[in-house]
């Protein structure tokens, strides 16, 4: 009997992926290989809910794919695959979203945000994407989804979803818990300290990202805005200090060093010493990834071969999950 418990989550191929993806969900993941069926998947269907150059699309997918595996996930030891290669997704997002509320989806911050930027194309995808998502999660049953602080409230929605519907059909679905790392929740622009180091925004010089030469890493934390105060001392502030703190966060995930011990570190210091080392560490922890990353995405033979696997194993798991909500809800079985 198969007592692993599973776990399942998934990163947008919108951008390329920045520090944020990395040290908010992306490390934590090989690390959840051995105790968990795990599933990790590149969100495509999502990605095009704000407009995206299909080239762009197509080859940010499969360089995705060549940064998890370079991050440590092995895909003989868990199923990687691309959303839309498991049409199962779609589906069922239809499904939820017959179960899905207006209220509640109009309160996702999320979507406020994202209409706010996309003024010009407020489709119905921006508007239904949490049941989408709850559809990702709730196919595979599984008991935790690691995501950064942003996604939170998606996930929350879909637990909302599962109360709702096994309340109307019994225990169709496993109830999801929210997994957000300690350290490294939420990463910070360089440039504004005030929003999220994204994979789309933020302009180049506020965002590092997982491929980035070492001169830019170097070049753009030099530049990361601190503080204007007369202080200039590193000290754990978000309030008063965002800018400082964030750098704090970014090299207290790549150090594992705490903030009290990265105050002492750099103790009469000041940032002239402060910001080049983060950028220092930055580059070290990226360097093996980027090495390894350009190694597998040479190879497109094994990539496809990982995608292909990777979908026909998911494709298992989300049929049977599939099945059992069309027979709940009453679709004559085919
Ligand atoms: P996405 O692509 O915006 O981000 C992927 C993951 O990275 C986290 N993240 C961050 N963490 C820390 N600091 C940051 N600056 C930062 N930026 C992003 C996000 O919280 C997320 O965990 N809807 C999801 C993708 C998705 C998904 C799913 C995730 C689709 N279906 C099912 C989990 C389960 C999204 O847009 O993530």
């Amino acid at each position: 009997m198969d007592e692993k418990k599973t776990m399942l989550s998934g990163i947008k191929p919108s951008g390329d992926l920045t520090l944020g993806s990395y040290l908010g969900p992306l490390r934590h993941w090989p690390k959840m290989i051995e105790e968990y069926d795990c599933y990790y998947f590149m969100a495509d269907l999502h990605a095009i809910t704000v407009r995206q150059n299909p080239a762009d699309l197509r080859r940010r997918t499969l360089e995705q794919l060549a940064q998890y595996i370079a991050c440590g996930l092995d895909p003989e030891k868990c199923t990687i695959f691309v959303q839309s290669h498991v049409h199962q997704h779609a589906e069922l997002g239809w499904v939820l979203n017959c179960y899905a509320m207006f209220g509640e989806l109009s309160r996702m911050t999320q979507f406020k945000d994202k209409s706010a930027k996309n003024a010009d194309n407020i489709n119905g995808g921006l508007f239904t994407y949490p049941s989408l998502m709850a559809a990702d999660i709730l196919l595979y049953q599984p008991d935790i989804v690691p995501v950064g602080e942003d996604q939170k409230q998606h996930v929350e929605l879909a637990r909302n979803i599962v109360q709702r519907f096994n309340g109307v059909y019994g225990d169709v679905f496993k109830m999801p818990e929210p997994y957000i790392p300690k350290v490294g929740a939420r990463i910070m622009s360089l440039t504004n300290p005030g929003a999220k180091m994204s994979k789309s925004e933020n302009g180049d010089t506020g965002r590092v990202t997982l491929m980035d030469d070492p001169e830019d890493i170097m070049r753009k934390f030099k530049r990361a805005v601190t503080d204007s105060d007369t202080e200039r001392c590193v000290r754990y502030d978000p309030e008063n200090k965002p800018g400082v703190a964030n750098l704090m966060s970014i090299y207290s995930a790549v150090t594992g060093r705490s903030f009290e011990e990265i105050e002492r570190e750099f103790d009469g210091l000041g940032y002239g010493k402060f910001k080049p080392a983060v950028g220092e560490a930055v580059v070290e922890m990226l360097r093996p990834i980027q090495e390894e990353a350009r190694r597998i995405l040479a190879d497109r033979a094994y990539l496809e071969s990982v995608y292909r696997e990777g979908a026909e194993k998911a494709s298992r798991m989300a049929e049977k999950t599939l099945r059992k909500v069309y027979k709940k809800i009453g679709f004559v079985a085919r």
